[in-house]
């Protein structure tokens, strides 16, 4: 199996590089922030406050109640709590803010850690997070470190919601990249940061199309890589 770890902070082109080189390339794309949005959305819908001195009933309710599945079907994530279809749930500023805090509890780290490896193991990935070359594959083939300037990457987030119909302003969006950047990398569990043999990828001056043949070139560089 080829496995790329993909690590940066938000907006920085993340999913949307990864996810499409992983279609080029015929792998299976994974988006581990899902993962810790869904367990924020289960967390808000069961009234259970997110928090370091809640962290015990936090990790009692996902341990006790949460099933959580991930599916790919025709290339797209879908992610599924307790049956039900949330991918598009878990897209909302609310919800970004809880996976921030949600991320930051041990008990949650380890819930998902083993579901992440096993995903790994069974697939060609391209896996996208903020620990996946530090903590999740240490032994991956390929590690790469995407990152932009904060004011380029809120303006992609922005650019984002406003295609969704979200409400909101450039300033706000830019106030929450700068907090959660300094939440993901202040964290004292597995925080956002390069692992020292991670290749840096600043996507600040590089569009769409130039940042996804960016990641291409690495990963075909791979002496494992067959296409
Ligand atoms: O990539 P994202 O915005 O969907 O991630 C949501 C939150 O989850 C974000 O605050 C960082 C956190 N996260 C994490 O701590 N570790 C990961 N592997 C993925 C996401």
């Amino acid at each position: 199996m080829i496995n790329v770890a993909l690590d940066g902070p938000v907006g920085a082109g993340k999913s949307t590089v990864a996810r499409e080189c992983a279609k080029r390339l015929g792998f299976v794309y994974v988006d581990t922030g899902a993962l810790y949005r869904s367990c924020a959305l289960y967390c808000i819908r069961n009234n259970v406050d997110i928090s370091a001195a809640n962290e015990k009933a936090v990790s009692e309710l996902l341990d006790g109640s949460l099933d959580l599945n991930f599916e790919i079907i025709d290339g797209v994530q879908h992610v599924y709590v307790n049956g039900e279809d949330v991918s598009d749930k878990i897209r909302t500023p609310e919800i970004s803010k809880a996976a921030s805090d949600v991320s930051a509890l041990t008990s949650v780290r380890k819930f998902l850690l083993d579901r992440q490896r096993e995903i790994a193991a069974k697939n060609n990935v391209i896996m996208d997070g903020r620990d996946i070359g530090t903590v999740i594959l240490p032994n991956a083939d390929l590690k790469v470190f995407i990152t932009a300037k904060p004011e380029v990457r809120a303006k992609r987030r922005y650019d984002e919601f406003v295609a969704k119909g979200i409400e909101t302003t450039f300033e706000e969006v830019l106030a929450d990249v700068n907090q959660r950047d300094y939440n993901d990398s202040h964290r004292a569990e597995a925080p956002l940061r390069q692992a020292e043999d991670a290749v840096l990828l600043d996507t600040s001056e590089l569009d769409f199309e130039g940042s996804v043949n960016s990641l291409m070139k690495l990963v075909q560089g791979l002496r494992k890589y067959e296409k």
